[in-house]
């Protein structure tokens, strides 16, 4: 479980490093730089997209196991349900990136800067309850 829960931690960290740095790509992206950046934000941005791809899919992979392994007293456990509950509203912002991702690889973006300043801050609220929920169990 202590391996399990060890290599479930790295991922959430891999995770969450793409869904910080993704949207800070974006407000760079929609400053409208010259051409030749625009090239190298498309790249970056595809790149960066795959590593959150694998560091999500092992997250969930590894939580899943530990869940597996105690699903009756996890499910009794309200801090246990909301945190599946933020991980799914999460999720949510990881496809929402990957749908911005493809606007903007299509030169497609519809939003502004300060949209994308303010995006950017979800994965934080999100980050911050989910650690006080699994560290303190506070219900
Ligand atoms: C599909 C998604 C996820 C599932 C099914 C899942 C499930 C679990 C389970 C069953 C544990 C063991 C809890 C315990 O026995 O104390 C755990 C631990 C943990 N999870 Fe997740 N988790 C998921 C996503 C996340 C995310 C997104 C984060 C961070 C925002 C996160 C952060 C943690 C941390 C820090 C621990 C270690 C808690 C401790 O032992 O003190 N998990 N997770």
């Amino acid at each position: 479980m202590l391996w399990i829960k060890a290599f479930h931690i790295i991922f959430v960290v891999t995770w969450f490093a793409g869904l910080f740095y993704l949207p800070r790509l974006f407000v760079y992206h929609a400053q409208q730089p010259p051409n030749d950046t625009v090239a190298l934000l498309k790249i970056m941005e595809r790149r960066l997209m795959v590593m959150t791809h694998i560091g999500g899919g092992l997250a969930a992979f590894f939580g899943l196991w530990m869940l597996s392994l105690g699903w009756e007293a996890y499910l009794s456990q309200g801090w246990m349900h909301l945190k599946l509950v933020l991980v799914a509203m999460l999720a949510g912002y990881h496809f929402w990136c990957r749908q911005l991702t493809i606007a903007f690889a299509r030169d497609d973006n519809r939003h502004s800067e300060k949209w994308y300043r303010l995006f950017n801050e979800i994965p934080s609220v999100i980050l911050i309850a989910v650690v006080i929920l699994v560290v303190v169990k506070p219900f």
